[in-house]
């Protein structure tokens, strides 16, 4: 596996590849990799010949008092972790390379309505910054395929809306979320935690579960359900952020007749922001 700094070696990398007669698929991450970016990488190698990963922590999707300085940045293992996934090109840009004239006068992607609400709310200007640099490096590879995280839902939402709406020949593919044996979603922040946050911290997800199997035997008071698993969460040490249920698809609010659901939740667990979600389709379980 080759890594590149530059836009240029790595427009010259992938244009090899495909001159080869590759499809090419694309991971972009931030890095601090675990085993869930290497189920994605993995994801991408099942579906593409050639596999660029590119780890950047984009700061303008960090708001001013959030943890961007102390986003654990690992180049070398994460190094290790690709190879071992079945990663062929890793492009790893300082910031400069992606925002040379600096980020004020950059021109920006912001998808409406869908980055509104939910963890938009609480980080204002995230997802215009997450659109702006999944557009940025979409154009830098231009791959047949990307896959991201179900983790991140309404992240998901937003790059499906943007690649759809400025009629990006991409497709995208969502990858499960990758938990823990006790069901906490892998994440980089998780490395936060200390340890006695860590053992409550699966509570996030546990009251997801409880709240998708209320609903499956059929209770429909949400309202009802939500404030039970807030209580839970609360209960575990969490001060909660959001938690809703939403239409899976285009993250409205649901009715009692919606049948595509996603119960999407972000929660305080000391400074540490934790998200999760759950995706329950009833008709699939039907
Ligand atoms: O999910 C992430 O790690 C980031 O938001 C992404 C998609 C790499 C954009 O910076």
């Amino acid at each position: 596996m080759n890594t590149v700094k530059t836009v240029r070696e790595l427009r010259a990398a992938v244009a090899r590849a495909r001159s080869e007669g590759k499809r090419i698929g694309l991971v972009p991450t931030m890095g601090n990799l675990h085993s869930g970016h290497a189920a994605l990488v993995a994801k991408a190698a099942q579906r593409a010949d050639f596999v660029v990963a590119s780890i950047f922590v984009n700061p303008m999707q960090f708001g001013p008092s959030e943890d961007l300085d102390k986003y654990p940045r690992t180049l070398a293992a994460d190094q290790e972790k690709l190879i071992q996934a079945g990663c062929n090109l890793l492009f790893a840009p300082a910031v400069e390379e992606i925002y040379p004239d600096g980020m004020a006068v950059q021109t920006r992607v912001s998808v409406p309505q869908l980055s509104e609400g939910l963890c938009g709310a609480s980080r204002p200007g995230h997802f215009e910054g997450v659109a702006t640099v999944v557009s940025k490096l979409f154009n830098m590879v231009q791959p047949d395929l990307a896959v991201f995280g179900q983790k991140d839902y309404q992240q998901l939402a937003v790059i499906r809306a943007l690649v759809r709406d400025l009629n990006m020949p991409i497709q995208i593919i969502g990858e499960p979320t990758a938990r823990a044996e006790d069901g906490l979603a892998l994440s980089s922040r998780n490395g936060y935690l200390t340890q006695d946050q860590r053992s409550a911290a699966p509570a996030l997800y546990a009251s997801l579960t409880q709240v998708a199997a209320a609903i499956r035997a059929g209770d429909r008071d949400y309202p009802a359900l939500i404030a039970t698993a807030r209580a839970q969460q609360e209960a575990a040490g969490f001060k909660p952020d959001y938690l809703e249920i939403r239409h899976a698809i285009n993250l409205r609010q649901v009715t009692a007749e919606d049948r595509d659901l996603v119960i999407v939740a972000a929660a305080y667990i000391g400074t540490t922001r934790l998200i999760d979600n759950l995706h329950l389709d009833l008709d699939a379980h039907a």
